[in-house]
């Protein structure tokens, strides 16, 4: 048992306060780069501009013998990174590898106050969390770290999806869930061999109609990934924290990977990854609100007065509901504008 009180006390003397609201950064891409690829850090300050989060990856693709390069990339990148709109997140190996502590102890000691977020790989249940969370309140103190380090878990395992609102609600640290559909399928057993996406045997058909011909009979493919999501998109709303797609690694196809990272647009989800930079500007175009739809929410607004009763609009009856999805829209819209003049002009919208 725990009081609610204490649950923002940090949880090591001279560590900073938690947070109480995750803050809301743009993070439509959270483009990923192995920072033991020296040509990879040279592009770094061409590619920060260019993206709302960079993710140093420590974990899966980087082989084990590139594992110290990789930290001492990092941390080069990071002591020459300029705190500004784009946010430089890392993601640690596992919590049972042989590399985890080291990542922790040497980011937090050498670019902790650059760091924004930690992305934690295969998280399985509050536990990780709580470990974490301790962790990283006794490196802040020990390094006088004066903000404290948010953490991002990646849901790929079973056992993950199980505890999936525990895990929201570990933490006050908690920033937000990725979708990993890679390790996912893999610890499901689901027979697949991809990095997300869908699969074309995943389908329903319509029922056979006597002496009827079988190739007529139409099918669907279905999102394998929509159960996760739907509960990853339900647990972060329930916790006020923040869900993402995750990897789609068939680059070669760009239309599979917006219309998977759509879905996840509708669903609730504010960003997905980036592998490649041909996914950059798909996952800016997607997480950003079209501006028809951003004019759309503002007449619906504007004429629901109050906010209360109902009008109808072409056709459309509106209330207190649509004129809460529409504050959604807006508020997004709002804030993609304040780091980007570009989105602003195209929405017509005053940025503060
Ligand atoms: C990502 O880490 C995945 O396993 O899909
Ligand atoms: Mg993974």
């Amino acid at each position: 048992m725990r009081s609610p009180k204490d649950f923002f006390a940090p949880l090591a003397l001279g560590a900073p306060e938690p947070l109480r609201e995750v803050p809301f950064r743009p993070s439509r891409m959270i483009h990923f780069f192995d920072p033991s690829n020296e040509r990879m850090r040279a592009k770094v300050p061409d590619i920060a501009p260019t993206v709302d989060v960079l993710l140093g990856n420590l974990e899966d693709a980087v082989s084990a013998d590139s594992k110290d390069a990789a930290r001492a990339g990092l941390i080069e990148v990071g002591k020459a990174w300029e705190p500004g709109h784009t946010q430089l997140w890392t993601r640690v190996n596992s919590l049972d590898s042989p590399w985890f502590l080291d990542d922790v102890w040497a980011l937090c000691h050498e670019i902790g106050d650059k760091l924004d977020v930690i992305m934690v790989p295969k998280v399985e249940g509050p536990e990780d969390i709580h470990y974490v969370d301790r962790l990283l309140a006794q490196l802040e103190a020990r390094v006088g770290l004066e903000r404290p380090l948010l953490v991002h878990a990646i849901l790929e395992t079973a056992r993950g999806v199980a505890n999936v609102e525990s895990i929201c609600l570990a933490s006050p640290r908690m920033q937000g869930l990725s979708l990993g559909p890679a390790d996912l399928a893999a610890d499901r057993r689901m027979k697949t061999t991809r990095v997300g996406g869908g699969h074309p045997g995943y389908l329903v058909r319509t029922d056979p109609v006597p002496d009827g011909d079988d190739d007529a009979r139409t099918s669907f493919q279905q999102d394998l990934w929509h159960y996760t999501l739907a509960r990853m998109v339900d647990a972060c709303g329930t916790a006020g924290i923040l869900p993402y797609y995750g990897p789609f690694g068939d680059i070669a196809d760009p239309i599979g990977c917006e219309d998977q990272f759509r879905n996840a647009y509708l669903l609730g989800c504010v960003g997905a990854w980036s592998l490649h930079p041909s996914q950059i500007a798909i996952a800016k175009r997607v997480f950003s609100p079209e501006p028809a739809e951003v004019a759309w929410a503002q007449r619906v607004v504007t004429e629901m007065g109050d906010g209360t009763g109902a009008v109808m609009i072409d056709g459309k009856m509106q209330d207190d509901a649509t004129v809460k999805q529409c504050r959604v829209v807006l508020q997004l819209a709002r804030d993609l504008s304040a780091a980007d003049p570009e989105l602003a002009a195209a929405y017509g919208l005053e940025t503060a």
